[in-house]
This record gives structure tokens, C-alpha cells and sequence, in this order.
């Protein structure tokens, strides 16, 4: 045994020395002048540079990138500055540090810091409860519409400013709606450029303001584009009955979705039993069997589940009714007659004989 101990000491003696003697030999320093730059709204560029002692030949150095607030994140890149998208309003940290890569060893340096301190703003002065919806239009393009609630703090007189950012465009807006102290509380574009059709990318919302009595907080917000997307209403809804089927059929919201992307809910009202039944189809069209001696009512709304997140379900379609009211209301009549009224209960058996002759 104590043979067998020497010889794994030995082995690992062989494997480690050489790794170590390299390790001794490579010192690794910090990266230098981590700045952290607001490059657009919600956005922050990191930048640094290697450190000038740092030997570069022969070796791989990547840099270790951790973002601390206001999410954390984690990731190495080869590059010296990245691009993060970012709510800023209550600042931004990270750390950086060199990291070396030689013959499958990796050793690393110590971090460098940076933050950015919240922009300046009295408490509980930013807007509350932002909402966002988008829409897309006839021509082809996509509306945006924002409501918000003053922040309890902010004085009578605050004005607020919406802006959006897509990509590189940024824009404020310039229709508003105001509450009765005159203070902006929605917002409204009816063109942007946000891409129609595009999946998962991201509106940033950014609202601040001003005050003669206090500084307001900018605050912000990040949206999927498809999360927030209010589906147009399904087009050309056609209802009729088939024998004994009630058959709908309709046609793809007004979208830049292709046709399979879209998720249908149909609202059927029996209105003369009341009964209501809501169905989930992903086809453009839709069978029941059904007594087609009755009325119904019909709506259907879209949702564009396949193709990305869900946005809002659309509003309903108009109601389209199917079905003659007065055969139902004739076959109700009689049937409370025959069981209600005692009277009746020698023309029930007759009615009943007359049924089966029928039959
Ligand atoms: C770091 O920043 C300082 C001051 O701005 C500058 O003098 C120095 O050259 C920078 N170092 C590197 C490696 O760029
Ligand atoms: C890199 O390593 C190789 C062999 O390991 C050596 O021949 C070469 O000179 C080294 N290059 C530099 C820049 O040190
Ligand atoms: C609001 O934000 C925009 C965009 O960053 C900026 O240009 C503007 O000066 C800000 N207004 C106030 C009152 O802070
Ligand atoms: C709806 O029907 C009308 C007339 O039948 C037709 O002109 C129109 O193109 C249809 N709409 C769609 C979206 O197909």
C-alpha cells in the first residue's frame, strides 16, 4: 500500500510541477480604465483596455464580464468593450477582470470595478404602473400607445416626457393625454420604427420630467415587442349551418404574421338554452354539431401564441347570429305548455303520438 501512495504522489508530483512553474512564470493583471458610457436610452457601453504590463505573446486573454445591477449577468468575451441594454434608473454596476488562457490552464486576475449612480431625483417622483401596448396598423406599420400614473410625490406642476427606443431609433413622443392638473399621463405614436413581425426584440420606454418644485426621476422599462402587441380582430368571420353542423369560418387578423401563427378562441352563445362554450382552435375554421333549430351567436379572437410570446388576445369579432329565433321560441312554448299545465296533459299524449307517428 504505502508503495502504491508513493507512486500516485509521484505521478501527481509530474502532472502539477510543470503547470505551476508556468503559472509562477505568466503574472496576470487587471484590465485598466473600465469606463461605463451611456450610449442611448437604457443602453451602457463597457469599455477598458489591457493592462500595459500584461505579457500578450503566446497567451489567449479574454476578459470575465459581470454585471451586477440592476440584473446580474455573466459572460467572457475576447473584445476590450460590449454593449448592454439595461434599465438605468437606479444605476449600474459591474466587474471586470483579464482572464488567461495557456495550454488548457486558465488563470485569472483580480477584478475591476465601475458603476453609474442613479440619475438625481426626488423620491417616489417617477411615474408608476407603465403600461404599453402596441398595434399594428393599415399601412403596414406599428402604433404605440403608453399610460402611466404621476409618481405620489411628484408635484402638481410635473411634466412628463415619454421616449422610446428601438434598436438605434429613439424618439418622444409628442401627443399626449393629460389628467386634470394638466400632467401628462399618456402617449401616443401612431407611427414608429418598430419592425412588424420582428421576434423578442425589445421597446425600451423611457419616462422623465420636470418641476419647479422638485427633480423627477426618469424611470424605465423594457418590452418584448410580441408581449406587448394588442392582435387585430380576425377578419371576414362567416358563419352558416351545414346539415346538422353550425360551421364558422374567417380569415387571419390584419398582422405581419403568416397565417399559422395564430391561435383562435370562439365564443358560441346558444341563446336559447343561454349555454356558452368557448373553443380553442388554430385552424381557420370551425365545426359543431349542434340543434340547428335553435339561434347562436358567435365571436372569435386571435392571439399570435405559434410564432413568438403571446401578445394580448384581440377583441372579440363582431357577434354574428345564425339560426331562426322563432323556431326555438315555438318549440319552448309548446314544451312548457305540454309539462306545466295539467290541461295540456291529454294534448301531450296525443303531441307525443303525433311525434312518434312522425318519427
Ligand atoms: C487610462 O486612462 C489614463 C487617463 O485617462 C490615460 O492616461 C492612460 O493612457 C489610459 N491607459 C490606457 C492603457 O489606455
Ligand atoms: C510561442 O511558442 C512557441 C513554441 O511554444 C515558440 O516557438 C514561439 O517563439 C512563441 N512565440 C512567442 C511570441 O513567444
Ligand atoms: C429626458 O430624457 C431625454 C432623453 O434622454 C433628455 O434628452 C432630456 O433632456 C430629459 N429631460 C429632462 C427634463 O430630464
Ligand atoms: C373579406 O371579404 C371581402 C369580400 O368578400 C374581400 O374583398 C376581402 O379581401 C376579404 N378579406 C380578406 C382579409 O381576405
Amino acid at each position: 500500500i504505502t508503495m502504491r501512495v508513493c507512486l500516485i504522489l509521484l505521478w501527481i508530483r509530474i502532472v502539477v510541477q510543470p503547470h505551476i512553474l508556468q503559472c509562477k512564470a505568466v503574472q496576470v493583471f487587471p484590465p485598466v480604465n473600465l469606463t461605463l458610457t451611456v450610449s442611448a436610452l437604457a443602453q451602457v457601453l463597457l469599455s477598458w483596455k489591457p493592462s500595459p504590463d500584461q505579457e500578450q505573446k503566446n497567451y489567449t486573454i479574454r476578459y470575465d464580464v459581470k454585471i451586477l445591477t440592476p440584473l446580474f449577468e455573466e459572460y467572457d468575451t475576447m473584445k476590450t468593450h460590449s454593449f448592454r441594454t439595461a434599465v438605468l434608473h437606479n444605476g449600474f454596476s459591474a466587474h471586470v477582470r483579464t482572464l488567461l488562457l495557456h495550454k488548457g490552464l486558465q488563470v485569472t486576475s483580480d477584478w475591476v470595478t465601475a458603476e453609474l449612480q442613479p440619475p438625481p431625483g426626488a423620491e417616489n417622483t417617477a411615474v408608476t404602473g407603465l403600461s404599453c401596448v402596441t398595434h399594428f396598423t393599415v399601412s403596414s406599420t406599428v402604433s404605440l400607445h403608453c399610460t402611466w400614473l404621476p409618481g405620489e410625490g411628484a408635484p402638481e406642476d410635473t411634466e412628463y416626457f415619454l421616449f422610446y427606443r428601438y434598436e438605434t431609433y429613439t424618439e418622444e413622443c409628442l401627443d399626449y393625454i393629460k389628467d386634470k392638473w394638466n400632467r401628462n399621463t399618456e402617449g401616443r405614436f401612431s407611427v414608429t420604427h418598430i419592425a412588424p413581425g420582428e421576434i423578442d426584440e425589445l421597446i425600451v420606454i423611457h419616462i422623465n420630467g420636470s418641476s419647479k418644485y422638485a427633480a423627477i426621476k426618469p424611470f424605465q422599462q423594457l418590452f418584448n415587442q410580441n408581449a406587448i402587441e394588442k392582435v387585430n380582430v380576425p377578419r371576414n368571420v362567416t358563419v352558416f349551418f351545414e346539415q346538422d353542423d353550425l360551421v364558422a369560418t374567417w380569415e387571419k387578423p390584419l398582422s405581419a404574421f403568416p397565417e399559422g401563427c395564430f391561435e383562435y378562441e370562439i365564443y358560441l352563445i346558444n341563446l336559447k338554452s343561454g349555454n356558452k362554450q368557448v373553443s380553442k382552435t388554430y385552424l381557420h375554421d370551425f365545426r359543431l354539431r349542434i340543434d340547428v333549430t335553435c339561434r347562436y351567436s358567435i365571436q372569435i379572437r386571435a392571439n399570435h401564441h405559434m410564432c413568438s410570446v403571446s401578445g394580448f388576445w384581440s377583441d372579440w369579432s363582431e357577434i354574428v347570429y345564425i339560426g331562426k329565433y322563432y323556431i326555438c321560441l315555438l318549440f319552448f312554448v309548446t314544451k312548457y305548455l305540454i309539462t306545466q299545465i295539467p290541461l295540456f296533459s291529454v294534448l301531450q299524449k296525443k303531441t307525443r303520438t303525433i311525434l312518434r307517428a312522425s318519427v
